[in-house]
């Protein structure tokens, strides 16, 4: 049984006041998941931010706590995280731990009165998604969750260029990922990837980074419905494979196609707009126009690992800014339209899947 079943039954926490920014101006967090993306990405991130200190960490494995205490000075650890929002006085809690444990983990924190940051997937369902929101809103606390590929340099340029008209209005958007295999984990292998029940599969793990970049690429544009394959794993039985068709208002299509069986790793885009094209492999862009003309818009980044330490200091950034703007902060808003854009089209993706492939009808997630 996952601990947090056990915590959400016997803790109601009482909501504490925020922590007031520790009454010297910087912001009291603690991370919930002290595994690989925490200990390289976000650790890291929250580092980089002179307003920011991590104070307490909750792992359920020793190793894990034993690791933050050796790169955080002066944490507190946990084995419970209802102790430890009963005993610190946080102003954050940064959710990493695999999928399964992120809206439990959540709903505990937003009852204890602390603001929330949640690793993809917010959450696996949409009860969990309206809980979640109805919570952050009778406690006045916000819930994020992170998006970093919005922060990576290729597509930070690919939407400048759709936003600045270069290829016209966008009719199509393919979205690659090839991977020979899962990412590793803290744990040995590929770990929670590799299980249903916590919510592995590359359709959690890679989709969800898909469907909020078209979102954001489509201009916030709303998929209306879904018809997908999925190839699953031989040994643990999750999806490693997914190949998707989804359908936008005014006929504008996006494919996404995600694989752990590549003999390769590319991370790639096609954009198909009435007067160009962007193309786009790993950190090389390219721009073909109507007229012959083609131009480069390459960026150059330090090597694409699977954390991006990088992309996370940004998001770091944004979310000490939206903490002080508030819950209702237009940062806020969009990055939640685009998790229930996320969580919808994942829902009807495994339906289709489920049915061979039957186009079925995206309902909003809210
Ligand atoms: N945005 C990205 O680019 C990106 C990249 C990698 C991972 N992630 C996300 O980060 C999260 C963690 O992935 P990871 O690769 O670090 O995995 P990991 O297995 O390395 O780390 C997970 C950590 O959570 C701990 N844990 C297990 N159950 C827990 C629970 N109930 N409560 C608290 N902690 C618990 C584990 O002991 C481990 O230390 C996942 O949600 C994953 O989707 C995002």
């Amino acid at each position: 049984m996952p601990p947090y079943d056990k915590l959400d039954r016997s803790a109601q926490l009482a909501p504490k006041k925020p922590a007031k920014n520790g009454g010297q101006g910087v912001l009291q967090g603690a991370i919930s998941g002290f595994g690989a993306m925490a200990a390289r990405a976000h650790l890291p991130g929250w580092q980089s931010r002179n307003g920011v200190s991590i104070v307490a960490v909750h792992d359920p494995v020793r190793e894990r706590r034993e690791n933050a205490i050796d790169l955080i000075r002066n944490v507190r650890v946990y084995d419970d995280l209802a102790q430890m929002l009963r005993n610190e006085t946080l102003d954050f809690v940064d959710i990493v731990s695999p999928p399964d444990g992120h809206a439990s983990a959540a709903r505990l924190a937003l009852r204890a009165g602390v603001n929330v940051i949640v690793e993809k997937p917010l959450c696996l369902t949409a009860a969990e998604f309206q809980e979640l929101i109805n919570l952050g809103r009778r406690y006045r606390r916000l819930i994020l969750c992170v998006h970093n590929w919005k922060y990576s340099p290729v597509y930070r340029r690919v939407h400048e260029l759709i936003g600045a008209g270069v290829v016209g209005r966008v009719q199509y958007l393919s979205l690659v990922r090839m991977r020979s295999e899962p990412a590793a984990t803290s744990s040995s292998g590929a770990g929670w990837r590799l299980s249903s029940a916590a919510g592995g599969g590359i359709l959690i793990d890679h989709g969800w980074h898909c469907f909020y970049l078209a979102h954001w690429l489509l201009n916030g544009d709303r998929p209306m419905a879904v018809s997908s394959y999925f190839q699953f794993h031989r040994q643990s039985g999750v999806d490693d494979l997914a190949d998707l068709r989804i359908s936008f208002r005014d006929n504008r299509l996006v494919n996404v196609l995600l694989t752990w069986n590549a003999p390769v790793r590319r991370t790639g885009a096609l954009v198909v707009g009435s007067t160009g094209v962007v193309e786009v492999e790993d950190n090389k862009i390219r721009v073909g126009r109507a007229s012959g003309r083609s131009v480069e818009y390459s960026v150059s980044e330090a090597s694409d690992d699977s954390y991006h330490p990088g992309w996370f200091a940004s998001a770091a950034a944004d979310f000490e800014r939206v903490l002080k703007e508030g819950p209702d902060a237009e940062f806020a808003r969009v990055n939640l339209a685009e998790a229930a854009t996320a969580l919808a089209l994942t829902i009807a993706a495994r339906k289709s899947a489920a049915r061979d492939g039957a186009l079925i009808t995206v309902d909003p997630v809210e």
